[in-house]
């Protein structure tokens, strides 16, 4: 069973996702790390296409949910920090945007979900992903709200950026990830709009368990 999350950068779905699947003992998928590890592989080859994709065949990106963190490996190695710098924020939707790459991801992400119950976080997961989807979430919140979570996360790991570079980051990446042509962020028609703006983090995780919890047999 999967349950899924979608929506903008810094709306709270990662954090959220993660605690929903600590609460209930389930299993987190952050699909946004894995197109972070395939940029990671980008700015290897210097962004040459070319490279990058014989990189990307040759390299072995792996993951799991564990201690209450989801952990992405390259090669073997945990790359979890080093794909949350602002140099690989600033490449992420131009890599994500590459319609091989959306495809060698999704395949990651089915293959690992076949068992478990899971809460996955993404922008297409209710569309293109997983359109089959047990439940559906889509977080908003504002822009400037978005931006002080992720400064305050991107502060936290030493990160020397201000809240005017994460909010041209992030209002950048929205407007790259809505109109790509290949799966764009986009709210899926049956999917629960959830607003976060105004909610405590304990209230957004409490509506989706609620709804997540009955439906698990263990
Ligand atoms: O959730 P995040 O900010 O770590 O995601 C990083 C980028 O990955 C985001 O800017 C867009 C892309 N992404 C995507 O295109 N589709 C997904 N399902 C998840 C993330």
């Amino acid at each position: 069973m999967i349950v899924v999350i979608d929506g903008p950068a810094g709306s709270g779905k990662s954090s959220t996702a993660r605690a929903v699947a600590e609460h209930l003992g389930i299993q987190y998928l952050d699909s946004g790390a894995l197109y972070r590890v395939a940029t990671l592989i980008y700015l290897k080859a210097e962004k040459n296409k070319i490279t990058f994709f014989e990189l990307l065949k040759e390299n072995k990106i792996s993951f799991h949910f564990k201690d209450k963190k989801f952990h992405a490996f390259l090669n073997g190695t945990n790359v979890s920090e080093e794909i949350r710098t602002m140099e690989v924020s600033q490449s992420v939707s131009e890599v994500a945007a590459i319609p091989e790459v959306r495809s060698f991801v999704n395949d990651l992400m089915h293959k690992a979900v076949k068992q478990d119950v899971y809460v996955a976080d993404g922008r297409d997961l209710g569309t293109a992903v997983f359109p089959n989807a047990t439940l559906k979430f889509f977080m908003v919140a504002d822009l400037r709200k978005r931006a002080e979570r992720r400064l305050a996360e991107l502060l936290r790991k030493g990160d020397e950026v201000t809240l005017e570079e994460v909010m041209d980051n992030i209002a950048q990446r929205d407007e790259t990830d809505s109109n790509r042509s290949a799966d764009p962020l986009k709210k899926a028609d049956d999917a629960v709009e959830i607003d976060t703006s105004s909610l405590s983090f304990n209230e957004q995780v409490s509506i989706i368990c609620d709804q997540i919890e009955p439906l698990i047999t263990k």
